[in-house]
């Protein structure tokens, strides 16, 4: 059987540090007292997508958004030839390239519009956005990234159950995949990203772990509070 390497060290390490801080950051989406923690796993998740977006331009083959095959007739004959196995994929098959994308774009979004409601609460900056519709949008962006995932995991299911001897989900180890086709080879500057696209995210990770918005809200709660108590004991007097 012949063996391809498909996805470089770049590519699985991004895949499964992205696996683990999307899933710290939405479980601690809600985790008061560990905040910081999903500031930090979010800002983490976030600069990997990004840097995952610039190796869709500039990448090597399989990764480049140009190797994904979106077409309406590469739908069409993956869904004519899924069942009859006479088309292999080396990189990723249209539907998921599809939900590739899907999980690229929501990801980067999810991060950013989290990103603005610390600026904005924290006063950092604000862009003018209303408050409510930012967390609005952050939450349903985060529960739009949670059913791509669900999507994606249910097509590595069916390929596993359909097209075992391809070895796509083995793939994410080990870099190989039972198909004939070019190898992906990274050339120096490729590297070089490579290398970067492991580092930054980390330095966003310790960056973003020092973001702190309780104490404001904390102090906002107890002014409204106390503006409260205050205008009900001049009522009184009145
Ligand atoms: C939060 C969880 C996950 C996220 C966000 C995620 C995201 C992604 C992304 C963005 C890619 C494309 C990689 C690229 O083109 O650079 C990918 C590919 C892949 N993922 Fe995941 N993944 C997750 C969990 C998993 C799990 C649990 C598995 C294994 C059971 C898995 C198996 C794979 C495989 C095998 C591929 C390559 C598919 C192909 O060759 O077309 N992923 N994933
Ligand atoms: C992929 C990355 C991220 C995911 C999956 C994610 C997910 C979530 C989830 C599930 C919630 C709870 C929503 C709710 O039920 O109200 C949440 C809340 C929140 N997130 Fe994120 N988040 C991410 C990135 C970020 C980043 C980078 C920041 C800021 C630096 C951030 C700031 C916040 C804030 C301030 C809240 C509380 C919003 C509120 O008061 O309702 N998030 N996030």
């Amino acid at each position: 059987m012949t063996k391809t390497y498909i996805w470089s060290l770049p590519t699985r390490l991004f895949h499964w540090l992205l696996a683990i801080s999307f899933a710290a950051a939405y479980l601690l989406g809600d985790a008061d007292d560990l905040q910081s923690l999903h500031f930090a796993f979010g800002a983490f998740a976030g600069t990997l997508i990004f840097f995952r977006i610039l190796f869709g331009f500039f990448g090597p083959k399989y990764s480049r958004f140009s190797d994904f095959p979106i077409g309406v007739k590469n739908h069409v004959e993956f869904v004519k030839t899924f069942f009859a196995k006479t088309k292999e994929y080396a990189g990723h098959n249209p539907a998921a390239s599809v939900v590739m994308l899907f999980i690229l774009l929501a990801g980067i979004l999810c991060s950013i519009s989290g990103y603005l409601i610390y600026s904005s609460e924290s006063k950092t900056f604000s862009l003018g956005f209303d408050p409510d519709f930012l967390e609005e949008t952050h939450e349903v962006l985060a529960n739009i990234f949670l059913i791509l995932v669900g999507m994606h995991l249910l097509g590595i299911l069916s390929d596993l159950l359909f097209h075992p001897d391809t070895g796509t989900l083995r793939s994410m180890f080990t870099g190989y995949k039972n198909v004939q086709a070019e190898n992906v080879r990274l050339n120096n500057f490729q590297k070089i990203f490579g290398f970067l696209w492991l580092i930054i995210p980390v330095v966003m990770f310790f960056y973003a772990n020092g973001f702190q918005i309780n104490e404001q809200k904390g102090n906002k709660q107890e002014t409204e509070e106390t503006e409260q108590r205050e205008s009900e004991s001049e009522e009184d007097e009145d």
